[in-house]
């Protein structure tokens, strides 16, 4: 009976992991399905307005369109690339988790309302996909429940690596909670879930202290094994 819920374990083990690959790949694609369709339709529009604009002198309600169309065209490249960076920011993939990381803190240090810092040593970390892919969804995932159940003035990212293991620590100064699992993946909640999947795929730990009025710290080890580190 043992062996055969460990086996319906692993198998769901298996499967949560394959739906977290595929939905990746699937935001991957969509990004540079945007990217390549409506990022340089936009710039090729942003060309053609500054040529009619270099070209003509416009005056009254004629000029005041005009300007009006070229806001519409930045906020839609601004809106564009907010899309682009929600799914998967190109910086993850093209700078690595160190960029990736400080790219997610200026999204939350901007919309959240907290004090939100980031320290990485070495500078630059070098990770395989599945590496930076963990680190970056686990830290995204404890900032979106800080912004969302905290009420915190300031949140931590800590991430340093060695040739060994690579360790993330997010630790916020806010009104805490009590972490069951169980209960919680029964009432819905499935972001703490994902984060113990995700470390435990790449054999890691993870530890979530949390005490009311101190806050929460989520710590992760996850060891690199040598082909891993790229
Ligand atoms: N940093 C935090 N501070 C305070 N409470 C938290 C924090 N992180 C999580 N929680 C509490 O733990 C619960 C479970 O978090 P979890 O991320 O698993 O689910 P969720 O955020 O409610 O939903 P989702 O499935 O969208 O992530 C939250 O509903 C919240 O009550
Ligand atoms: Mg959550």
């Amino acid at each position: 009976m043992n062996n055969l819920l460990k086996t319906t374990d692993d198998n769901l083990r298996q499967i949560i992991s394959r739906l977290n690959s595929l939905r990746e790949e699937e935001q991957i694609t969509l990004a540079r399905r945007i990217h390549d369709n409506l990022s340089q339709t936009l710039t090729a529009l942003q060309l053609e307005i500054s040529i009619i604009g270099s070209g003509t002198s416009m005056t009254g309600a004629a000029a005041e369109h005009f300007s009006h169309v070229k806001e519409l065209t930045v906020t839609l490249m601004d809106t564009t690339k907010e899309l682009i960076n929600g799914l998967r920011p190109p910086l993850l993939d093209d700078f690595g988790i160190v960029a990736g990381l400080e790219w997610l803190v200026s999204r939350y240090q901007t919309d959240s309302g907290f004090v939100c810092t980031v320290l990485a040593e070495p500078k630059e970390i070098s990770l395989s996909f599945d590496y930076r892919t963990a680190l970056y969804r686990i830290a995204e995932e404890a900032l979106e429940n800080a912004a969302r159940h905290a009420s915190a003035r300031t949140v931590a990212l800590s991430l340093i690596g060695s040739s060994k293991n690579i360790r993330l620590v997010i630790s916020d100064d806010g009104v805490g909670f009590n972490p069951r699992l169980k209960t919680e993946a029964a009432a819905g909640k499935f972001g703490l879930l994902q984060m113990h999947e995700r470390v435990y795929f790449l054999g890691g730990e993870i530890s979530i202290d949390s005490s009311p009025d101190i806050g929460t710290s989520i710590v992760v080890q996850i060891p690199l094994v040598s082909e891993e580190s790229e």
